[in-house]
């Protein structure tokens, strides 16, 4: 035993969606990623979310796990077309075994599987995806609001919009920088109406994956361009969100891209509801330099495609940091999340910090000291953070279980308890041990 002790009353828990890890598409409608995968080339080995970790059969073992573990909070998501299918009995349910079990239920409202009808209707480039989302945002609080307080309205949305509609390698995979902007916008909208929707009882948040963005050099270019890449991942949502505004720079850096006429007088305002906590999801920092020839983005970790992520951005380049990395070729880096946790301790004074996600993929093993090793190193980072005064109150370890991991299908393995896909038995891993004991002993 270190002296790596966390505060009391710290949250321990793991995180899972819908879509990774439920299966079960028979008794729901598709959603964007069932149409991705059904598509060729775009998910590794043509895998799908039909079966996926089972866990809509398993979901009372899998409860009884965590429990087993000793883990006292739970993030998941709520799959909105199973909603739409009339399954929300299945959450309820879940629910009430969770909190049966004394484990804390974290809900994410939507992780990425937007109904298929509603992206044949526009999807997130279309200013109805948000208002259908904040009546299904009240539909679920109708139905777990007396029993759930903590709540996140979208996770990641700059991967629902410039993975699903810049670069493409997401569903639905459009490719268009204008749209993603839409999106983006209209995903920020979604979340304010969602966030006035719930409960006054309920903690609101959302969980971003703000990016730790470094220039490459001190250079003023290279600082430039990490400015750049810092309005299109962080400030894009951070500045409504926090501060009711978009970033004046933002605007500038796409005015050739979009004149943003679709952001409407008062939207910011609705976007800037008050907020319980923010979460965020951190796995790797990003490297980025100047490329006046206009060659970039590359190796941005967010798979090799002809279509960039990132509007108006071909000036930046994006570099592979030396050193380790996981199964995911992410560079492990914990110092980008110690700076993403003061900065939002700066940013925002007193507004409570969850990590949302963290975790790392590995080989299949049941033995994984690395993935230990990745935990204790991005552990050890929060407990600086805190003793510096960022007022973080829990970890949700990405993942429980080993889940469909996007266009990347089955192949990587994120779980701290291994599933054979074949029988759909679940084995703890070694890290699953260790993280028991810490959430047991509030220490390392
Ligand atoms: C995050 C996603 C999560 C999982 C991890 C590895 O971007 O929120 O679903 O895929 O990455």
């Amino acid at each position: 035993m270190t002296d790596m002790r966390f505060p009391e009353g710290f949250l321990w828990g793991t995180a899972t969606a819908a879509f990774q890890i439920e299966g079960g598409s028979a008794s729901r409608g598709p959603s964007i990623w069932d149409t991705f995968c059904a598509t060729p080339g775009k998910v590794y080995g043509g895998h799908t979310g039909d079966v996926a970790a089972d866990h809509l059969r398993l979901w009372r073992e899998d409860v009884r796990l965590m429990a087993e573990l000793g883990l006292g909070a739970y993030r998941f998501s709520v799959s909105w077309p199973r909603v739409l299918a009339g399954g929300i009995g299945f959450y309820d349910q879940l629910v009430d075994e969770l909190l049966s079990h004394g484990i804390t239920p974290c809900v994410t409202l939507y992780h990425w599987d937007l109904p298929q009808e509603l992206e044949a209707a526009g999807g997130w480039p279309d200013r109805e995806t948000a208002y259908a989302f904040a009546s299904y945002a009240a539909q679920v609080a109708e139905v777990l609001g007396d029993r759930v307080e903590l709540w996140t309205t979208l996770n990641e949305p700059w991967c629902s919009a410039f993975l699903g509609y810049a670069s493409g390698v997401h569903a639905p995979g459009r490719t268009s920088p204008a749209d993603s902007l839409r999106a983006a916008h209209h995903l920020n909208l979604a979340h304010g109406m969602a966030a006035a929707a719930l409960p006054a009882r309920s903690r609101v948040g959302i969980a971003l994956n703000p990016s730790a963005v470094r220039p490459l050099t001190p250079s003023a270019a290279d600082a430039d361009a990490a400015r750049r890449i810092d309005a299109l991942a962080n400030r894009i949502f951070t500045g409504p969100l926090l501060h009711g505004a978009y970033p004046p720079d933002l605007l500038a850096d796409t005015a050739a891209v979009t004149d943003w006429s679709f952001v409407r007088p008062g939207d910011e305002a609705l976007i800037h509801q008050p907020l319980d906590f923010l979460g965020v999801n951190y796995y790797t920092p990003a490297v980025v330099s100047a490329a006046p020839d206009g060659n970039g983005p590359r190796a941005d970790g967010h798979g090799g495609t002809a279509h960039s992520p990132w509007p108006a951005a071909d000036t930046v380049a994006f570099h592979q940091p030396p050193g380790e990395r996981t199964d995911m070729g992410w560079s492990i880096d914990p110092s980008g999340l110690y700076d993403l946790l003061m900065r939002f301790t700066r940013e925002a004074p007193g507004l409570p910090l969850l990590v949302t996600e963290n975790g790392a993929a590995y080989a299949p093993d049941v033995h994984d000291p690395l993935r230990i090793a990745y935990l204790e190193a991005h552990l050890a980072t929060i407990h600086r953070a805190l003793a510096d005064g960022a007022p973080v109150e829990g970890y949700f370890l990405w993942s429980l279980l080993d889940n469909f991991e996007w266009s990347y299908g089955y192949s990587k393995r994120f779980g701290i308890v291994h599933v054979d896909y074949e029988t759909q038995v679940r084995t703890p891993r070694s890290s699953a041990r260790w993280y028991a004991r810490l959430a047991r002993e509030g220490a390392f």
